[in-house]
């Protein structure tokens, strides 16, 4: 990739801005945990592994924040966590992130602050690099259920722009291409944050990958013409029984993916999988600002005044899914089994 999502260099944090993209490619340098956790709340970062990644990083900036501050480390870290926790609701990946900084911050209770400040920083790091291996793996696994010759529709942006780096839905893309595999892709715009239009498309035309953008109301056009093989899109956060929560609009898709026999996949690491939900109705969605909707960019397009519904995801159930395709291996129905497998945890 010519391009970081995230970057740790120097005990900073360096993110591409994505409400920048693709007009500018620029990045913004984080000295300051608050500041950063804005950054997940504004969309600077976004996609699930993404801001998983960056809450591991923010906790970093705030160990070191506190280490040379000399107050008392455990409950200003505790504090740290909660800010970050209250960022965004749905991407379960987030909450895994940081329980994990706060797992190894607890092992070293009582210890110096600069020394746990600088265990979280590997540890970090390795949350970083572990994502782009899953990735990899998640590719190849995804990549041996495409045909030789397909068109696949995406939604959203699951890129390398939603990760550590070569993405979960767009990395089974790029692992298939990579095998040899004759791949166009139609990119979902998906309102109201156009990550498909502004991310997707960009990151995809960067990899010269065959990518047309088309309008989220043109999907099921598209299926009922035949101009479809595969749907494959990422996830936010999967029940234990394989409902996937993804961005709006993702379960339309699946209804007339089914109703047109095109195999609908989902890519995602482990570390989306909520194993504490028995099912997608338990997962909580986030609604974001009204002005989303009532705008284009910079310009209004809706009355002033208007009521507004946003909810930023849906959920999709389990009996839309072919297949769910992880770093582990590929989960298929009956879901609660095949996942607990996955997990290596009993039913
Ligand atoms: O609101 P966003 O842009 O963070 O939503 C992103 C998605 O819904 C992605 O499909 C999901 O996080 C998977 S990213 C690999």
């Amino acid at each position: 990739m010519s391009f970081d999502t995230i970057r740790w260099s120097d005990k900073k944090l360096y993110l591409i801005d994505q409400t920048a993209l693709p007009l500018e490619e620029s990045y913004i340098e984080y000295t300051d945990h608050a500041e950063a956790a804005r950054a997940i709340t504004d969309m600077i970062v976004r996609g699930a592994p993404a801001i998983g990644v960056t809450a591991a990083y923010g906790l970093v900036l705030a160990a070191n924040e506190i280490a040379a501050s000399g107050q008392p480390f455990e409950p200003a870290f505790a504090e740290a966590c909660e800010l970050f926790a209250a960022t965004r609701p749905t991407a379960v990946n987030l909450f895994w992130g940081i329980e994990r900084m706060q797992a190894v911050a607890d092992t070293m209770a009582g210890q110096e602050p600069q020394a746990i400040a600088d265990r979280l920083e590997a540890e970090a790091v390795a949350i970083h690099e572990e994502d782009v291996i899953a990735n990899k793996a998640m590719g190849r696994h995804g990549a041996a259920l495409l045909p030789e010759r397909c068109t696949i529709l995406t939604h959203c942006n699951a890129g390398a722009l939603a990760t550590a780096d070569y993405g979960t839905a767009l990395g089974v893309i790029r692992a298939a291409v990579e095998a040899g595999k004759d791949v166009k892709v139609y990119a979902d715009e998906t309102r109201p944050f156009l990550q498909g239009a502004r991310l997707t498309a960009w990151e995809l035309m960067a990899d010269k990958i065959d990518v047309t953008l088309i309008c989220d109301n043109m999907a099921g056009a598209l299926m009922q013409t035949g101009k479809v093989d595969a749907v494959v899109v990422g996830a936010d956060r999967i029940a234990a029984n394989g409902d996937v929560a993804n961005k709006i609009g993702t379960y339309p898709l699946s209804i007339v993916a089914k109703a047109h026999g095109v195999p609908f996949y989902v890519a995602a690491p482990i570390s989306t999988i909520d194993m504490s939900l028995g099912c997608g109705d338990l997962i909580p969605i986030e609604e974001r600002d009204p002005s989303e909707v009532t705008g284009l960019g910079q310009n209004r397009v809706a009355p002033e005044g208007v009521k507004v519904w946003n909810p930023a995801f849906d959920v999709t159930p389990a009996s839309n899914i072919a297949a769910i395709i992880t770093e582990r291996g590929v989960a298929k129905a009956p879901y609660t089994e095949s996942i607990a497998a996955l997990c290596g945890v009993d039913v």
